[in-house]
This record gives C-alpha cells, structure tokens and sequence, in this order.
C-alpha cells in the first residue's frame, strides 16, 4: 500500500483578500506535498478559512451584509485565487469552518472534553483583543493601553466562561517537546519550551452572549471560542485514513506556534484524538523594510505578482531569497534582480542553448516517460524544509552544466566535429533531465514545459523566463 502524508496551512481569516504573507505557507505546503507525490505517496494538501471570529462580523458590517453571506462570498475568493496560483493543481482540501460538517464535530468534541472532566466553568476578567482573538496580559499593552501589535484598545471582559483544563497536561506537553521533530525550527522550540516550563494556565474557550460562531452544546447561550474551533479543522478537513496511517505536518507562522504547539495537541489528548507529528513555524515578511499592514496600504496580491512574473519566479523568490524558517523582507527590486541573474540567465539560459543545438542535430529524448527521481541529498534538504538549501543544490548543478557548456564550446564542434558535439550535448541533456526532476517541487509548471520540450524531436521554444 501506499505511504500517505498530509501537509496543512493555517487556516485562514477572512476579513481580508489573501496577501504574499499567506501565500507563503501555501507554496511551502505545495512543494511539500509535490515532493511526496513524486514519490508516489498518497498526499493531501489542507488549507482553508476560519469563519467563526469576530473580525468576521465586523468586516460584514462595513460591507452591509451578513456574516454567512460575507463569509461564502469571501471563502470563494481565497479558494478561487489557491487555485490561480496552481496550489496542488487545484485539488486542495479546502475547510470552511462554518461547514456544518465541522460545527458537528466541534461540539461533540466540546463535549468529549467536558464528558473526560477537562472543561470547567468560571469566571474570567480579562482584556480581550479581536485582532488576536486572545486575551492579553496588562504587560502586553503598549504605553498608551493599546494592543502594540493591532494599535486597538483591548475590550474590558468580564463574564461567565467555560475553561479549558490547559494546566492537566503540563507533563504531556512536555514530554511532547522533548521531540526534537514536533517543532521546529530549534530556536523556535526552545521559545515555546520556555513558555511551557513557566507553568501553563487554563484557558478560557467559550464567550457568553455572542451572537457568531458555534454553540457550546449543553449551554447554547455560549459560544465556543474561536480557536478551540479553528484548531479543529485540520482533523474534520482531512480524510480520516490520513489521520489514522499517514504521516503529517503543519506549517503555520511563528505568531501563531503556542495555538498549535501546546493547546492544540492538550485539546486532542483530551478528546482521545490522534497527535500532530510535526509542526513547522516559518518566518514573517517585511515589505521593502515595513510591516505589512492594510493601514499602510503596502499588503502585495500574490496573484498581480503572479501576472507580472510568473507563478513559478514568485515561488522561486520566495524560498530562494529567504531561509524557510527565518524573517526576511520582499522587494519588487530583489525579485527582479533574481528573476534576470537566476531564471532568464541561469536556469532559462542553459535550457534554450542546449534546446537549440539539440534541434539543430535532430537529437531527442524522453523526459516525459520517465518516472521521477529526486536523489537522497536533496531530499534530506526538504525533509528538513530547508528549501533555501534544495534550491542551492539545484542551481549548483545549473551551474555546472554552464560551465562544461563554456568550456567545450558544442556550438563550434556542431561545425567542426558534429559527433563530438553530439556527445556533448547528450551529456548535457541528461544533466538537464536531472534538473528538470528536481524543480518539479518548486517549479512545476517550468519542469512540465522543459519536460514537454525534451520529449520527442528536442524542439527550441520560446524563453522560459523573458529578461525583465
Ligand atoms: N486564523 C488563524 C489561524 C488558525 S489555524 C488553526 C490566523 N489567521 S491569519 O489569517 O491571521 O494568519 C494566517 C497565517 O498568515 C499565519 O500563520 C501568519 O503567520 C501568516 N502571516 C500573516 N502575516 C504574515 C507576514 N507578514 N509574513 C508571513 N506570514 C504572515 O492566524
């Protein structure tokens, strides 16, 4: 039987179209569930959109119309542009957690929790911030009283609220961590195991008299807290066989790794449902040096970069320019700088030389026909999501085909010795093959048309990347 794996990207709020920010993490899934498929596993890919927050209902009233109504509408937007972006060649799972699908299996895990004693009632105090969706602590605050990440004041709570036992699994979390594999990158678990070693406290998951999101099932006057619920949509988007013998992953931003890295699984071990194996937590993107903010009018589309340069040089830039794993700013001018050096002159030119003379001695080849193979170091870089590393393993090999390219000169011995050439290019085409099959993860729609263009009579075609 198959092996299965299954790779999530957070799911997504809605208040808002889909920025390069979020388009990152769906990429990184992308090249991640490519690479399994090739070799020949069963993959799924997880994305999907977080409905039941209050910036839902606030974002619906500036435009006049319901929550459900704004929701849906929005929810087509997001799916609609994964899949202009190729995102698993559109068959994603896509989970809407408004899915009364999904609301059934939050409650009855509500009550699973509530049935095995983790949840409790009580009474909460707290400043509440709706950009986050959490409660701060008075320390979080910035001088002025405001949350210092979303300048808004916090809403002064004071109600009745059901309580997650959080601080019952101090021990199990823990041992959870001592995984080096459940989170990485190192820096970022060794934050989230200093956080957990000062003592975790229980949270509060349900909000009294709110008028949007799933209902608690036995006290239907409150509703389930936002991320108790989202954080359930990546066991009810999934196909159970994947949950139940695949192996998985979850990329998420650092913002969010304690949601995902110690309430989440402490939900799960008290619902008796199956554990997260991995958790990666990438970094955030500046543009040209700033924040990126709706206020400040600098969020990019992916789509109109998409337009511009081509899916597969955006995806290119994205893991090329930053280490997965670490911050690091986009710029329209970096892009283009590595677009011409990287994929006009590096990538696209090797390709259209060796094209050329292929056709001009009638040569051919089959890349089509052969089954993939990505060869152990590369793959050992993305079993790691060192997806800065993988690349620089392919462009070395681009490199070195260049320069036996230069240094053999095929386009004088075409004239002068026409077997020799022919050997040479052969040589070359097969170091191509080799390249093409390693781009197929991060470049797929390049790898299909130079795989296209090497099948058959070798035909030269246009440039796969005109210079910009
Ligand atoms: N809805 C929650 C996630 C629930 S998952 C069970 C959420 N949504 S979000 O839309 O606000 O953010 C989604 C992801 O986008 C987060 O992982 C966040 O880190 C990422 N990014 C948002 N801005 C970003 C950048 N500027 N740069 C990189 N990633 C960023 O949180």
């Amino acid at each position: 039987m198959n092996k299965k794996f299954f790779v999530t990207t957070p799911i997504y709020y809605i208040n808002d179209v889909p920025h390069i920010g979020h388009a990152y993490a769906t990429f990184a899934a992308d090249i991640l569930s490519r690479t399994h498929k090739v070799l020949g596993e069963k993959t799924f890919l997880l994305t999907g959109s977080d409905e039941n927050s209050q910036k839902t209902v606030e974002a619906a009233a500036k435009k006049n119309l319901t929550p459900e109504k704004y929701s849906a509408e929005m929810a087509q937007n997001w799916q609609d542009t994964w899949k202009k972006l190729g995102i698993a060649d559109g068959e994603f799972g896509f989970v809407r957690t408004t899915n009364p699908d999904h609301e059934k299996f939050v409650r009855e895990v509500f009550q699973k929790i509530y049935d095995n004693g983790f949840i409790k009632q009580g009474t909460y105090k707290g400043l509440y911030c709706v950009g986050h969706e959490a409660f701060l602590r008075p320390e979080d605050l910035d001088s002025e009283g405001n949350c210092p990440d979303h300048k808004t004041k916090p809403q002064v709570l004071e109600e009745k609220n059901y309580f997650f036992k959080l601080s019952a699994f101090q021990d199990q979390i823990e041992k959870l961590l001592a995984n080096p594999k459940f989170v990485a990158p190192e820096e970022r678990r060794n934050e989230i195991v200093s956080f957990v070693k000062s003592g975790l406290e229980d949270i509060s998951i349900s909000r009294e008299n709110a008028k949007w999101g799933i209902k608690v099932p036995f006290d239907e006057t409150h509703r389930i807290y936002v991320w108790f619920d989202a954080l359930l949509s990546y066991y009810s988007g999934t196909p159970k066989e994947f949950w139940e013998d695949g192996a998985n992953l979850h990329i998420i931003g650092k913002d969010i790794l304690r949601f995902h890295a110690v309430i989440w699984p402490a939900m799960l071990l008290a619902a008796n449902l199956p554990l997260p194996q991995r958790i990666f937590a990438h970094g955030f993107f500046t543009i040209d040096g700033a924040k990126i903010s709706k206020s400040l009018g600098n969020t990019i589309d992916p789509l109109k970069v998409a337009d511009e340069y081509g899916i597969d040089a955006l995806r290119y830039f994205l893991f090329k320019e930053i280490p997965f794993g670490s911050d690091g700013d986009f710029s329209f001018e970096k892009l283009r700088e590595i677009y011409n050096a990287d994929l006009a002159n590096g990538l696209g030119n090797l390709i259209s030389r060796v094209a050329k003379l292929a056709e001009t001695l009638g040569l051919e080849a089959n890349f089509i026909e052969k089954k993939p193979l990505l060869d152990s170091e590369f793959l050992v870089h993305l079993e790691d999501l060192k997806f800065q590393a993988a690349l620089d393993y392919v462009w070395e090999k681009i490199r070195k085909a260049d320069k036996q390219m230069e240094e053999t000169k095929p386009w004088e011995l075409v004239k002068t010795d026409p077997d020799k050439a022919k050997g040479v290019i052969e040589n070359l085409i097969r170091q191509i093959h080799e390249i093409q099959e390693l781009l197929i993860p991060f470049l797929p729609t390049t790898a299909e048309k130079i795989s296209k263009q090497f099948s058959g009579k070798i035909k030269s075609a246009e440039a796969l990347f005109p210079r910009k």
